[in-house]
């Protein structure tokens, strides 16, 4: 076998192996029904993370573990390995755990070349008096815990890049290449459907103890300033758990969550006794509520942006909710993993380049 391949399989099996830095002891079944709640890019993390739970996995350890799936997923655009990077080329991962037992978080933010950035958000969770390291210092503080350095652009991501730097200005020296020679993932990507903030990872589990663990992990905005910090990482605005409640997240526009602390609003409303669905459409309100700037309104002064939120009870109930029709949320109930309908609060499809 040649040495790259040797290599390869070496860099795969520390990457996959860094993802368990920190997971605690299984513990033998409860006496309840596990459930894993995540965004519609999350089918195969919801039966990782099931799978993880059955075997007696935390719930924190199980969802990272699921959501490690697609993080390590060169075609997902919006998570991990093969996000879409800032405008300078550089990927910047962001990403948050929270751990219902003990009421502990910890995150990462612009985080480059690293290829599990909730695995490492538990470690500073666990290693460190912290809850959020940032840039170089989260890359060091990855490092020193044996992480290895992963190059996160993969070649579509790239060239997704490009085009989009050359089709920015007519007034600078970039030639885009002509439309019949674009290649068709450029056309894909860029189609009717481009939506800047979609994607996204939140992926929040139940075990058989009644215990919940989450995580947002994301490559975030499209193509962002760099440095720019999106809701993920934000304890309280991309994920928020209370043990005794329940546990959520969101995914779309993180200036609208960070603006309202979204996930936070989502589980003080199970703890005035309303539903989960109605939690999360609680969240949707809110963010119309106080979206004031024009920019970001359509003409009829509603959102020109979506978000989407997910909600688990600690008695199994799950929902979700978004602004606009049309999204979807993975769940696996332990019987089988399916995507089920968000409740919009506006039934109409997402805005343009929402
Ligand atoms: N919700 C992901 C982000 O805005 O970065």
């Amino acid at each position: 076998m040649p040495p790259s391949i040797h290599r390869r399989q070496f860099l795969a099996a520390t990457a996959s192996a860094s993802v368990l830095l920190g997971a605690a002891p299984r513990r033998p079944p409860g006496p309840g029904q596990p459930i894993v709640i995540a965004s519609a890019n999350g089918l195969r993390c919801v039966e990782e993370a099931m799978r993880q739970l059955q075997n007696g996995a935390d719930p924190l350890d199980a969802a990272i573990a699921g959501v490690a799936i697609v993080e390590a997923d060169p075609s997902d655009h919006t998570v991990g390995l093969g996000g879409i990077p800032n405008e300078d080329g550089v990927v910047e991962l962001d990403a948050a755990v929270m751990h219902g037992p003990t009421h502990s978080g910890g995150a990462v933010a612009a985080l480059r070349n690293i290829l599990h950035p909730a695995a490492v958000a538990r470690l500073v969770m666990q290693r460190t008096d912290h809850c959020l390291l940032v840039g170089d210092g989260a890359y060091r503080f990855a490092k020193m815990h044996g992480f290895p350095d992963t190059n996160l652009l993969t070649d579509e991501a790239r060239q997704i890049w490009l085009y989009w730097k050359e089709t920015q200005s007519r007034n600078d020296d970039r030639i885009p290449p002509p439309p019949d020679q674009l290649p068709p993932f450029i056309k894909a990507f860029f189609g009717p459907n481009y939506i800047r903030e979609h994607g996204t990872i939140h992926c929040s589990a139940l075990d058989s103890h009644g215990d919940l663990g989450c995580t947002t992990t994301t490559s975030g905005l499209f193509f962002k300033i760099p440095g720019r910090v999106g809701d993920s990482p934000i304890l309280g605005a991309g994920l928020w758990l209370d043990n005794q409640l329940g546990s959520a997240g969101s995914t779309g526009r993180g200036e609208a969550n960070l603006l309202n602390l979204s996930s936070h609003t989502i589980i003080e409303a199970l703890r005035q006794g309303k539903h989960p669905q109605d939690a999360t459409l609680e969240a949707c309100r809110r963010i119309v509520a106080t979206n004031h700037l024009k920019r970001l309104q359509d003409p009829k002064g509603r959102p020109n942006f979506d978000v989407r939120f997910y909600c688990l009870t600690k008695d199994g109930r799950f929902a979700g909710s978004s602004l606009w029709a049309g999204a979807k949320m993975a769940v696996h109930d332990g019987h089988s993993a399916r995507l089920v309908d968000c409740a919009p609060l506006f039934d109409e499809p997402p805005p343009p380049d929402a």
